[in-house]
Protein backbone atom coordinates (compact mmCIF):
# COMPACT_ATOMS: atom_id res chain seq x y z
CA UNK A 1 0.00 0.00 0.00
CA UNK A 2 1.52 3.30 -1.06
CA UNK A 3 0.55 6.68 0.26
CA UNK A 4 1.69 9.89 -0.72
CA UNK A 5 1.83 13.08 1.68
CA UNK A 6 2.71 16.86 0.35
CA UNK A 7 4.75 18.37 3.13
CA UNK A 8 4.32 22.02 2.97
CA UNK A 9 7.57 22.72 4.50
CA UNK A 10 9.05 21.48 0.86
CA UNK A 11 9.08 22.51 -2.21
CA UNK A 12 6.36 21.50 -4.93
CA UNK A 13 9.35 19.01 -6.21
CA UNK A 14 9.42 17.37 -2.50
CA UNK A 15 7.30 14.72 -1.46
CA UNK A 16 7.76 12.16 1.13
CA UNK A 17 6.23 8.61 0.10
CA UNK A 18 5.59 6.25 2.73
CA UNK A 19 5.72 2.87 2.04
CA UNK A 20 4.68 -0.39 3.51
CA UNK A 21 6.28 -2.80 6.06
CA UNK A 22 5.91 -5.52 4.41
CA UNK A 23 8.28 -7.78 3.37
CA UNK A 24 11.51 -7.06 4.49
CA UNK A 25 14.65 -8.69 3.79
CA UNK A 26 18.27 -8.53 2.43
CA UNK A 27 19.22 -8.08 -0.97
CA UNK A 28 22.36 -8.43 -2.73
CA UNK A 29 24.20 -7.92 0.34
CA UNK A 30 22.31 -4.90 1.58
CA UNK A 31 20.21 -5.18 4.63
CA UNK A 32 16.86 -3.53 4.17
CA UNK A 33 14.47 -2.17 6.82
CA UNK A 34 11.60 0.97 7.41
CA UNK A 35 12.87 3.82 6.15
CA UNK A 36 11.14 6.86 4.38
CA UNK A 37 12.23 8.02 0.59
CA UNK A 38 12.60 11.47 -0.02
CA UNK A 39 11.24 12.08 -3.70
CA UNK A 40 12.79 14.84 -6.35
CA UNK A 41 12.23 15.79 -9.75
CA UNK A 42 15.22 15.48 -12.29
CA UNK A 43 16.34 13.25 -14.89
CA UNK A 44 13.95 11.30 -16.21
CA UNK A 45 12.67 10.24 -19.54
CA UNK A 46 10.24 12.53 -21.52
CA UNK A 47 6.90 11.66 -22.09
CA UNK A 48 4.44 12.16 -24.61
CA UNK A 49 0.73 12.78 -23.82
CA UNK A 50 -1.99 10.64 -25.12
CA UNK A 51 -5.34 10.61 -25.29
CA UNK A 52 -6.85 7.10 -24.79
CA UNK A 53 -9.41 5.32 -24.48
CA UNK A 54 -13.62 5.97 -24.76
CA UNK A 55 -13.35 7.73 -21.88
CA UNK A 56 -10.29 10.55 -23.27
CA UNK A 57 -8.29 9.57 -20.20
CA UNK A 58 -5.08 11.80 -20.33
CA UNK A 59 -2.18 9.44 -19.90
CA UNK A 60 1.65 10.48 -20.45
CA UNK A 61 3.41 7.85 -21.67
CA UNK A 62 7.20 7.63 -21.29
CA UNK A 63 9.12 7.90 -24.63
CA UNK A 64 12.16 5.98 -25.26
CA UNK A 65 14.84 8.83 -25.97
CA UNK A 66 17.58 8.12 -28.53
CA UNK A 67 21.64 8.63 -27.46
CA UNK A 68 23.02 12.22 -28.24
CA UNK A 69 25.02 10.58 -31.19
CA UNK A 70 24.13 8.53 -34.10
CA UNK A 71 24.15 4.83 -33.81
CA UNK A 72 27.57 4.42 -35.43
CA UNK A 73 29.26 7.39 -33.91
CA UNK A 74 31.16 5.35 -31.01
CA UNK A 75 32.62 2.74 -33.65
CA UNK A 76 34.69 1.00 -33.73
CA UNK A 77 34.67 0.67 -30.20
CA UNK A 78 31.54 0.34 -29.36
CA UNK A 79 29.56 -0.76 -33.25
CA UNK A 80 26.59 0.13 -34.51
CA UNK A 81 25.05 -3.40 -34.45
CA UNK A 82 25.33 -3.24 -30.59
CA UNK A 83 23.58 0.22 -30.13
CA UNK A 84 20.72 -1.03 -32.73
CA UNK A 85 20.35 -4.41 -30.14
CA UNK A 86 21.04 -2.35 -27.00
CA UNK A 87 18.84 1.13 -27.49
CA UNK A 88 16.93 0.00 -29.79
CA UNK A 89 15.47 -3.62 -28.85
CA UNK A 90 16.80 -4.11 -25.22
CA UNK A 91 16.44 -0.29 -24.18
CA UNK A 92 13.14 0.51 -26.15
CA UNK A 93 11.57 -3.28 -24.38
CA UNK A 94 12.27 -1.63 -21.05
CA UNK A 95 10.25 1.12 -21.79
CA UNK A 96 7.23 -0.13 -23.69
CA UNK A 97 6.97 -2.39 -20.71
CA UNK A 98 6.97 -0.21 -18.16
CA UNK A 99 4.56 2.16 -19.88
CA UNK A 100 2.21 -0.93 -19.97
CA UNK A 101 2.86 -1.60 -16.66
CA UNK A 102 1.73 2.08 -15.27
CA UNK A 103 -0.69 3.08 -17.91
CA UNK A 104 -3.59 4.55 -15.92
CA UNK A 105 -2.00 4.32 -12.95
CA UNK A 106 -1.40 6.60 -10.17
CA UNK A 107 2.04 5.92 -11.04
CA UNK A 108 0.97 7.51 -15.10
CA UNK A 109 2.51 11.21 -14.98
CA UNK A 110 5.04 10.07 -11.92
CA UNK A 111 8.56 11.17 -12.95
CA UNK A 112 10.85 7.94 -13.53
CA UNK A 113 13.07 8.84 -10.40
CA UNK A 114 10.20 8.81 -8.15
CA UNK A 115 8.54 5.26 -10.16
CA UNK A 116 11.68 3.98 -9.36
CA UNK A 117 11.79 4.71 -5.26
CA UNK A 118 8.67 3.73 -5.33
CA UNK A 119 8.69 0.35 -6.90
CA UNK A 120 11.90 -0.17 -4.76
CA UNK A 121 9.18 -0.45 -1.77
CA UNK A 122 12.03 -0.69 0.33
CA UNK A 123 13.98 -3.83 -1.45
CA UNK A 124 10.32 -6.07 -1.56
CA UNK A 125 10.30 -4.81 -5.33
CA UNK A 126 7.15 -3.93 -7.22
CA UNK A 127 6.41 -5.54 -10.50
CA UNK A 128 8.13 -2.88 -12.56
CA UNK A 129 10.22 -1.91 -10.90
CA UNK A 130 12.89 -3.55 -13.37
CA UNK A 131 11.76 -2.17 -16.34
CA UNK A 132 11.62 1.50 -14.45
CA UNK A 133 15.54 1.26 -13.41
CA UNK A 134 16.37 -0.09 -16.22
CA UNK A 135 14.43 2.40 -18.36
CA UNK A 136 16.47 4.79 -16.39
CA UNK A 137 20.02 3.49 -16.43
CA UNK A 138 20.16 2.95 -20.02
CA UNK A 139 19.51 6.38 -20.71
CA UNK A 140 22.49 7.52 -18.00
CA UNK A 141 24.65 5.33 -19.75
CA UNK A 142 24.53 6.06 -23.16
CA UNK A 143 24.25 9.79 -22.02
CA UNK A 144 27.63 8.83 -20.22
CA UNK A 145 29.55 8.50 -23.20
CA UNK A 146 30.43 10.45 -26.14
CA UNK A 147 32.46 9.66 -29.83
CA UNK A 148 35.92 10.83 -28.87
CA UNK A 149 35.78 10.07 -25.80
CA UNK A 150 38.02 9.07 -22.30
CA UNK A 151 40.87 10.79 -21.69
CA UNK A 152 41.68 12.57 -18.12
CA UNK A 153 38.81 14.49 -16.31
CA UNK A 154 39.61 18.28 -15.14
CA UNK A 155 38.60 20.73 -12.41
CA UNK A 156 36.58 19.66 -9.58
CA UNK A 157 35.91 16.25 -10.98
CA UNK A 158 39.73 15.64 -11.00
CA UNK A 159 40.35 17.50 -8.12
CA UNK A 160 37.64 15.30 -5.80
CA UNK A 161 38.64 11.85 -7.63
CA UNK A 162 42.78 12.77 -6.56
CA UNK A 163 40.81 13.53 -3.46
CA UNK A 164 39.17 10.66 -2.39
CA UNK A 165 40.91 7.75 -3.91
CA UNK A 166 44.47 9.00 -4.02
CA UNK A 167 44.98 9.41 -7.52
CA UNK A 168 42.94 8.91 -11.04
CA UNK A 169 44.60 6.15 -11.92
CA UNK A 170 43.65 4.46 -8.39
CA UNK A 171 40.15 5.49 -9.35
CA UNK A 172 40.18 4.09 -12.90
CA UNK A 173 41.64 0.44 -10.75
CA UNK A 174 39.03 0.59 -8.56
CA UNK A 175 36.10 1.00 -11.13
CA UNK A 176 37.80 -1.89 -13.72
CA UNK A 177 37.58 -3.86 -10.49
CA UNK A 178 34.28 -3.19 -9.65
CA UNK A 179 32.80 -3.55 -13.27
CA UNK A 180 34.66 -6.85 -13.74
CA UNK A 181 33.63 -8.44 -10.72
CA UNK A 182 29.88 -7.70 -10.60
CA UNK A 183 28.45 -11.14 -10.87
CA UNK A 184 26.45 -11.85 -13.54
CA UNK A 185 24.04 -8.52 -14.64
CA UNK A 186 24.30 -5.63 -13.65
CA UNK A 187 25.88 -2.31 -13.32
CA UNK A 188 29.13 -0.34 -11.92
CA UNK A 189 28.44 3.42 -10.89
CA UNK A 190 30.93 6.21 -9.79
CA UNK A 191 28.36 8.22 -7.07
CA UNK A 192 28.67 11.13 -5.37
CA UNK A 193 27.38 10.09 -1.73
CA UNK A 194 25.47 12.99 -0.21
CA UNK A 195 22.80 11.54 1.63
CA UNK A 196 22.32 13.72 4.74
CA UNK A 197 18.40 13.44 4.40
CA UNK A 198 16.68 10.33 5.73
CA UNK A 199 16.98 7.51 2.95
CA UNK A 200 14.01 5.58 4.48
CA UNK A 201 14.15 3.40 1.40
CA UNK A 202 17.23 1.06 1.37
CA UNK A 203 20.56 1.33 3.63
CA UNK A 204 22.65 2.12 1.98
CA UNK A 205 26.11 -0.04 0.67
CA UNK A 206 28.80 2.60 2.16
CA UNK A 207 28.00 3.30 5.56
CA UNK A 208 31.20 4.26 6.89
CA UNK A 209 32.41 6.32 4.18
CA UNK A 210 31.99 10.47 4.64
CA UNK A 211 29.65 12.48 3.22
CA UNK A 212 30.22 14.55 0.16
CA UNK A 213 32.52 11.82 -1.17
CA UNK A 214 33.02 10.35 -4.72
CA UNK A 215 32.18 6.45 -3.91
CA UNK A 216 32.44 3.51 -6.75
CA UNK A 217 29.70 0.79 -6.09
CA UNK A 218 28.02 -1.60 -7.94
CA UNK A 219 24.69 -3.08 -8.44
CA UNK A 220 23.27 -6.25 -9.25
CA UNK A 221 20.06 -6.68 -12.37
CA UNK A 222 18.46 -3.28 -12.25
CA UNK A 223 19.11 -1.72 -9.02
CA UNK A 224 20.73 1.65 -9.17
CA UNK A 225 21.95 4.16 -6.21
CA UNK A 226 19.02 6.69 -6.66
CA UNK A 227 17.81 4.21 -3.87
CA UNK A 228 20.43 4.73 -1.58
CA UNK A 229 19.43 8.17 -2.09
CA UNK A 230 23.44 8.69 -4.04
CA UNK A 231 23.48 10.91 -6.92
CA UNK A 232 25.33 8.69 -9.66
CA UNK A 233 27.87 10.38 -11.90
CA UNK A 234 28.83 7.88 -14.48
CA UNK A 235 27.90 4.35 -15.16
CA UNK A 236 28.67 1.45 -17.56
CA UNK A 237 26.09 -1.71 -17.93
CA UNK A 238 27.76 -4.57 -17.32
CA UNK A 239 25.53 -6.83 -18.77
CA UNK A 240 26.54 -9.49 -21.14
CA UNK A 241 23.99 -7.95 -23.85
CA UNK A 242 26.20 -4.59 -24.01
CA UNK A 243 29.76 -6.49 -25.05
CA UNK A 244 28.87 -9.04 -26.52
CA UNK A 245 28.48 -8.05 -30.35
CA UNK A 246 31.91 -5.92 -29.84
CA UNK A 247 34.13 -8.01 -27.37
CA UNK A 248 32.19 -11.65 -27.09
CA UNK A 249 32.76 -12.71 -22.94
CA UNK A 250 35.96 -9.90 -22.54
CA UNK A 251 34.18 -7.57 -19.81
CA UNK A 252 37.38 -6.45 -19.01
CA UNK A 253 38.62 -5.08 -22.59
CA UNK A 254 35.25 -3.64 -22.88
CA UNK A 255 35.46 -2.04 -19.52
CA UNK A 256 38.91 -0.37 -20.59
CA UNK A 257 37.28 0.50 -23.86
CA UNK A 258 34.56 2.48 -22.12
CA UNK A 259 36.72 3.98 -19.93
CA UNK A 260 40.02 4.95 -22.42
CA UNK A 261 37.58 5.72 -25.38
CA UNK A 262 34.06 6.36 -24.79
CA UNK A 263 33.36 8.20 -21.38
CA UNK A 264 32.16 11.68 -21.64
CA UNK A 265 33.86 13.25 -18.84
CA UNK A 266 32.27 16.57 -19.61
CA UNK A 267 29.18 15.18 -18.60
CA UNK A 268 30.24 13.36 -15.62
CA UNK A 269 31.58 17.19 -14.70
CA UNK A 270 27.84 18.51 -15.12
CA UNK A 271 26.37 15.94 -13.27
CA UNK A 272 28.78 16.54 -10.03
CA UNK A 273 28.00 20.09 -10.29
CA UNK A 274 24.33 19.61 -10.10
CA UNK A 275 24.95 16.64 -7.59
CA UNK A 276 27.09 19.15 -5.70
CA UNK A 277 24.05 21.80 -5.55
CA UNK A 278 21.61 19.26 -4.62
CA UNK A 279 23.74 18.93 -1.65
CA UNK A 280 23.83 22.49 -0.70
CA UNK A 281 20.18 22.56 -1.37
CA UNK A 282 18.95 20.11 1.26
CA UNK A 283 21.39 20.90 3.95
CA UNK A 284 19.65 24.12 3.69
CA UNK A 285 16.66 22.62 3.80
CA UNK A 286 17.71 20.47 6.48
CA UNK A 287 19.23 23.37 8.66
CA UNK A 288 15.52 25.22 8.03
CA UNK A 289 13.89 22.43 9.19
CA UNK A 290 16.00 22.02 12.40
CA UNK A 291 15.42 25.88 13.16
CA UNK A 292 11.81 24.89 12.31
CA UNK A 293 11.29 22.20 15.08
CA UNK A 294 13.91 23.89 17.50
CA UNK A 295 11.54 27.42 17.42
CA UNK A 296 8.42 24.97 18.05
CA UNK A 297 10.14 23.32 20.88
CA UNK A 298 11.28 27.10 22.16
CA UNK A 299 7.02 27.65 21.88
CA UNK A 300 5.98 24.88 23.22
CA UNK A 301 8.17 25.12 26.42
CA UNK A 302 7.02 28.97 26.90
CA UNK A 303 3.83 28.55 26.45
CA UNK A 304 4.32 25.80 29.25
CA UNK A 305 6.43 28.18 31.43
CA UNK A 306 3.40 30.99 30.83
CA UNK A 307 0.93 28.18 32.02
CA UNK A 308 2.90 27.41 34.85
CA UNK A 309 3.61 31.03 36.21
CA UNK A 310 -0.48 31.77 35.38
CA UNK A 311 -0.75 28.52 37.91
CA UNK A 312 1.06 29.90 40.33
CA UNK A 313 0.01 33.32 40.41
CA UNK A 314 -3.66 31.99 40.70
CA UNK A 315 -2.23 29.85 43.82
CA UNK A 316 -0.74 32.59 45.26
CA UNK A 317 -4.09 34.66 44.80
CA UNK A 318 -5.96 32.19 46.69
CA UNK A 319 -3.53 32.15 49.22
CA UNK A 320 -3.44 36.32 49.48
CA UNK A 321 -7.75 35.93 49.17
CA UNK A 322 -7.50 33.35 52.37
CA UNK A 323 -5.04 35.42 54.26
CA UNK A 324 -7.26 38.47 53.90
CA UNK A 325 -10.31 36.69 55.01
CA UNK A 326 -8.80 35.61 58.14
CA UNK A 327 -7.54 38.84 58.73
CA UNK A 328 -10.83 40.50 58.44
CA UNK A 329 -12.41 37.75 60.71
CA UNK A 330 -10.10 38.38 63.44
CA UNK A 331 -11.00 41.86 63.11
CA UNK A 332 -14.67 40.93 63.87
FE1 LIG B 1 21.81 -3.04 -21.11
Amino acid sequence: MVAIHKDSHYSSFHRFLFLSDSGLRCMAGVSVFPRRVKLTRGFGLTRQRTRKGALSVITAALELKPPPYSLDALEPHMSRETLEYHWGKHHRSYVEKLNKQIEETELDNMPLEDIILTAYNKGDMLPYFNNAALAWNHQFFWESMKPGGGGKPSGELLRLLERDFGSFETFVQVFKATAATQFASGWAWLVYKANKLQVENAVHPCPSEEDKKLVVVKSPDALNPLVWDYSPLLTIDVWEHAYYLDFENRRPDYISTFLEKLVSWEVVSTRLEAAQAKAIEREKEEEEERKRREEMKRRGEEEEEEEEEEEEEEEEYVQIRKMATTDDSDKD
